[in-house]
């Protein structure tokens, strides 16, 4: 029973003393659990032990060629210098950086860590190859989440924590999500209630020069990495699904619901009665029970307004009726999956706004409704 990842009593644990140390010892004895940080729930186990590592790849049906990102504790030598410190913890090296890049990679871990933000820097050849899919970089990132900090604290050794749920799927923010996204294949949660942030770390690659790469917008947003970092941060493409992956992250298609997402023009706010009314006139919805994920603002207002331009009933949900888009990245994923859940058959979500987009938060909510979403070109 103990070895099947799939015949498992998963239990929600509450984050006490006792459970912690129950959840340490899991990890010691290379099994994973269900960790909260500040951005999604965490599928958490030993990074430095290949079957812990086998057993998150297996637990989350997800392919080997995809990276993980180490989570690492708080660490008191880390203050002074914390290039010299994860060197010293054998999870980088760095003789191949040159100075620049020492220095840019040291100025965004002392202004962003712990937090949201993932960096992915040369590897250190004790780092098993199972974690970094073979590349000769790995991703480190050290939460902010008090809970998360504590259980690295037990465990003793640094997390490797892809997000917890299957591989493709929604990221989990609250226990229940990964209760239903992974029951049966560990054995328990630690619960830390609804994560603060709602989308994953902002992943940057420091390359040996000391140019920065952005592999995945997130919880850090581009000018404040730019600002800690002087520097001008050069964005990596998104990439077809089929193409060989830097980060697989990158991935067009990601995050997905089950059910078709279609994403509108523009913010219904921007767009004209014409042309909400054209877009419910194409052939995807007819005779389809609608749901809407409205970003900003009153469901109740949105849904009359479709109503009237298009004669069409939608069941609409608003992330942030305040217009908020710390609020809005804080429910995304959790809405969009009780959306998926719903009595909706077809999905339609409203864009940032593009100044939204290009922004903060905004540019992150944006990347994970794109990659959610399809075209209504490739519709079928
Ligand atoms: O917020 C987060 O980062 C969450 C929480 C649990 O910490 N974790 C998370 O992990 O989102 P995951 O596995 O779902 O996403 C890891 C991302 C992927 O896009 C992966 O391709 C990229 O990090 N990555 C990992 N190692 C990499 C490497 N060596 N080079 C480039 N990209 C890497
Ligand atoms: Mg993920």
């Amino acid at each position: 029973m103990k070895n099947s990842p799939f015949e498992l009593q998963t239990r929600t644990l509450p984050p006490t003393d006792e459970n912690l140390k129950t959840a340490a010892r899991l990890i010691q004895a290379g099994q994973v659990v269900g960790m909260p940080t500040e951005t999604v729930y965490g599928l958490a186990g030993d990074a430095l032990n290949p079957d812990a590592l086998a057993r998150i790849f297996s637990v989350k049906e997800r392919p080997t060629f995809d990276p993980l990102i180490l989570h690492i504790a708080m660490f008191s030598p880390f203050q002074k210098n914390p290039i010299a410190a994860l060197e010293s913890l054998q999870l980088i090296r760095t003789d191949e950086l040159s100075e620049l890049a020492r220095v840019r990679a040291q100025a965004l871990m002392l202004a962003f860590w712990p937090g949201p933000m993932t960096l992915v820097l040369p590897k250190h050849p004790h780092v098993p190859d199972l974690a970094t899919a073979g590349l000769k970089t790995v991703a480190l990132r050290m939460p902010r989440h008090p809970i998360a900090q504590a259980l690295l604290d037990r465990a003793g050794t640094p997390l490797a924590a892809p997000s917890a749920n299957r591989f493709g799927r929604i990221s989990p923010t609250r226990p229940e999500h990964v209760v239903s996204e992974l029951s049966g294949r560990i054995e328990c949660i630690i619960d830390g209630g609804p994560c603060e942030i709602g989308v994953e770390s902002t992943v940057v690659q420091i390359d040996p020069s000391g140019n920065l790469i952005l592999l995945r917008p997130g919880g850090v947003s581009v000018a404040e990495l730019e600002q800690a970092a002087e520097t001008s941060i050069k964005t990596a493409p998104v990439l077809r699904n089929t193409e060989a992956q830097n980060s697989p992250g990158m991935l067009e298609s990601h995050y997905a619901p089950l059910k078709s997402l279609l994403i509108l023009p523009a913010p219904l706010a921007e767009m004209s009665s014409e042309q909400v009314a054209e877009f419910f006139k194409q052939p995807m919805f007819k005779s389809k029970t609608v749901g809407m994920l409205l970003l900003m603002g009153s469901a109740d207002t949105a849904a009359a307004r479709i109503k009237e331009a298009s004669g069409f009933e939608v069941f609409v949900r608003s992330l942030s009726p305040s217009r908020n888009l710390e609020e809005v990245a804080h429910y995304l994923f959790s809405e969009l999956r009780e959306l998926d859940q719903s009595s909706a058959q077809i999905l339609v979500a409203e864009p940032c706004s593009f100044r939204d987009a290009k922004a903060g938060l905004g540019f992150a909510i944006s990347d994970r409704l794109h990659r959610a979403s399809i075209s209504p070109e490739r519709f079928s």
